[in-house]
C-alpha cells in the first residue's frame, strides 16, 4: 500500500492535533505521523508527504522550516501538501508566500490554513501573555466594527477534511511502490 508521511511542528499542541486529525481521516491508509522536534524521517520511506507548522511572531517553528527545505531540495517529485496554523487567518496568504519555500508552493497539491487558537489558558507564561494581547487586539478591532460578539480563530475541519481527500487521492495514483 502506498505510504503517506504527516510530518509536523508544533509549540502548543495545535498543530499536533490538526495531524492528529488529518491522520484519523486518512483511517485505512499507511499512515504515519511524526513530530520534527523528536525525528527526522527519510523521504525515501514515503510516496506522498504532508508537512505542517505553526506561524509564531511571523516565522515557521525551526525544525519544520529545515524539514520543508530539505524536501524542496531532496523530496524528489513525491507529492506534497503543507499546512500552516496561525491565529491570525487574515495574514494566511502572505504566511503563505513568505515562508513556504517556491519550489514547495509550485508543486504542492494544496496549501491550507488548519486554523489556530489564540486562547491563552493553559499556555507557558510568555505565550499566555503574547496571547492576551493577540486576543484583545482581535477582540477590540471587532467591536470597533460595530460586532460585539467577537469570532476568535480555531480549527478548521474543512480544510483538514480537505487535505485529507486530497491525499487520498494522490495515494491513489502511487499504487504498492514501497511494497
Ligand atoms: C508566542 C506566540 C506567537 C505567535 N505568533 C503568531 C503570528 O505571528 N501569527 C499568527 O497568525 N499566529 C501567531 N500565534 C498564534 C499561533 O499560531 C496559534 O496559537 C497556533 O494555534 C499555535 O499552534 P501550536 O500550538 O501547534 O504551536 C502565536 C502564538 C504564540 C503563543
Amino acid at each position: 500500500m502506498a505510504k503517506i508521511l504527516i510530518a509536523y511542528a508544533s509549540a502548543n499542541g495545535m498543530t499536533r492535533e490538526c495531524a492528529e486529525r488529518l491522520a484519523r481521516e486518512l483511517d485505512g491508509k499507511d499512515v504515519v505521523l511524526c513530530d520534527l522536534a523528536k525525528e527526522t524521517p527519510e523521504f525515501a520511506d514515503f510516496d506522498v508527504l504532508v508537512a505542517g507548522s505553526s506561524v509564531r511572531r511571523g516565522k515557521l517553528l525551526p525544525p519544520a522550516r529545515a524539514f520543508l527545505e530539505t524536501m524542496a531540495r531532496e523530496g524528489g517529485e513525491r507529492p506534497v501538501g503543507v499546512f500552516l496554523c496561525c491565529g491570525f487567518a487574515d495574514r494566511f496568504e502572505e504566511y503563505r508566500e513568505r515562508l513556504i519555500p517556491k519550489a514547495i508552493r509550485e508543486r504542492a497539491f494544496l496549501i491550507a490554513n488548519f486554523g489556530g487558537t489564540l486562547n491563552p489558558s493553559g499556555k507557558p507564561f510568555w505565550d499566555k501573555l503574547w496571547l492576551f494581547f493577540a486576543r484583545s487586539s482581535v477582540v477590540e478591532s471587532e467591536i470597533d466594527d460595530g460586532e460585539y460578539t467577537p469570532v476568535l480563530p480555531g480549527m478548521i475541519p474543512e480544510n483538514i477534511g480537505q487535505m485529507a481527500s486530497f491525499a487520498r487521492t494522490e495515494l491513489a495514483g502511487k499504487p504498492n511502490k514501497n511494497v
